[in-house]
């Protein structure tokens, strides 16, 4: 099957074609003020991988199975959403209504609510109903433009809860048209029977949960919510160490509430990333400067629980690369729309449209291990592109806040 996708007003994140250049892995510093393009131009898909691409005054003989007249509209790699707990079993408005009284987050997951909320919800749930409504919100997200995804456990905190979540991701690897990615989270919070006995909820994750989810192939990433009142540097330590003995990496939740060290303690065990960083201060961007860790900014999540907004100018600043995510969850972002996310990060974070889009194509691309496959418009990769809705300008996306650019996705 053949696509030529003709008259597109811009093809972004273009990679030369000259195979003596370097392939683009990630961006970092300035360079994430740049997306490379050509106007008028076309692009050619054969059997979901691009095949060609080129400016019209140059498009060479063509036959294919569909031709799409691309006038007026864009086309850019699918968004690369790195780090989602789209598995879940309910909604959590009442804490929502809660917290706009005045509770705060962290006190909710005190008295027993957030995570464990949902832990309870998604014990009671049906294994095969939990996969329709998790699909759903799979396909919900690739209408607006999501081409690959990240997925964690984590609402389990049993053995038989997170070998469940699991379970169900891996059935969305297996169905979805989109690659998706799995991360182990039994480290999200402690369970209530285990309040007073930490270290046997360590023990469990460690010696039975990890053997299990890894002698499956269940998982490819190793999470602990890295946090004051949650996993302390010394258990989050203990646990990525373990979570490597059986070959997964870490992509860590850190300093999402405090200055914890949890950006540094990723760094230390080699982590592909670190995300959330509301609280990163000089130390942490040293740790960072020092490694190839991703630093990865959830703004969606600071923004539905009123907290302050990551750094992004001082990171990329910094010289780093920052990748965006949307963190999809009941509890913290109930949402999963990116182009909402770009607005964000764009008015609040103060990061320009194309730092914005760099960081959620080719540097959510990296923070997955995909950047060979995705990220970039470049011959040989995946062709999980977006064709946008007649719009302007790129910086159009982002300022349209609130609607939808997609016009179609193609994956
Ligand atoms: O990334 N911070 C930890 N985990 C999720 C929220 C989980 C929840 O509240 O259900 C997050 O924000
Ligand atoms: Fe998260």
């Amino acid at each position: 099957m053949r696509t030529l996708i003709t008259k597109i007003k811009e093809l972004h994140q273009t990679e030369t074609s000259d195979t003596n250049s370097k392939p683009i892995t990630r961006v970092a510093g300035k360079a994430m003020a740049e997306i490379p393009s050509i106007k008028d131009a076309w692009l050619v898909i054969e059997n979901g991988l691009i095949q060609g691409f080129g400016s019209m005054a140059e498009l060479p003989e063509l036959t294919a199975d569909e031709v799409i007249d691309a006038s007026g509209r864009m086309v850019l790699p699918a968004w690369v959403d790195s780090h989602t707990h789209i598995v879940f079993a309910q909604p959590r408005d009442g804490e929502f209504t809660d917290r706009i009284k005045g509770v705060s987050y962290e006190e909710i997951a005190r008295r027993g609510g957030g995570i464990l909320n949902s832990a309870t919800k998604l014990n009671e749930m049906d294994e095969d109903a939990l996969y329709a409504q998790s699909l759903e919100r799979l396909t919900a997200v690739m209408n607006q433009g999501t081409g690959a995804i990240e997925i964690k456990s984590g609402y389990g905190l049993t053995l038989e809860g997170e070998m469940k979540m699991l379970r169900v991701i891996r059935r969305l690897k297996e169905n979805a048209p989109i690659p998706v990615k799995a991360s182990f989270l039994a480290a999200h919070a402690y369970p209530a029977i285990y309040k007073n006995d930490k270290e046997g909820y360590i023990r469990l994750i460690i010696d039975e949960m990890l053997p299990r989810v890894a002698g499956e192939g269940l998982a490819d990433y190793m999470d602990v919510f890295c946090e004051d009142g949650f996993f302390g540097i010394e258990e989050t330590d203990r646990l990525l160490e373990a979570g490597w003995k059986y070959g997964l990496k870490p992509k860590i939740h850190a300093n999402q509430l405090h200055y914890s060290g949890g950006v540094q303690t990723g760094v230390k065990h080699n982590a592909l990333s670190v995300d959330h960083l509301e609280c990163v201060g000089e130390a942490e961007i040293e740790s960072l400067r020092h490694s190839s860790t991703m630093p990865v900014l959830l703004p969606g999540a600071a923004f539905f629980l009123g907290i302050q907004y990551q750094p992004a100018r001082r990171i990329i600043d910094a010289g780093l690369p920052v990748c965006l995510a949307t963190d999809y969850n009941p509890g913290s972002c109930p949402s999963g729309n990116v182009p909402l996310l770009l607005s964000i990060a764009c008015t609040q974070l103060k990061m320009s449209p194309e730092e914005a889009i760099n960081a959620v194509t080719v540097n959510g691309a990296a923070a997955l291990e995909l950047e060979h496959e995705l990220g970039t418009i470049k011959t040989g990769k995946k062709a999980n592109i977006i064709i946008t809705n007649k719009i302007p300008s790129l910086a159009y996306i982002p300022y349209d806040y609130g609607n939808n650019p997609v016009y179609r996705l193609i994956c």
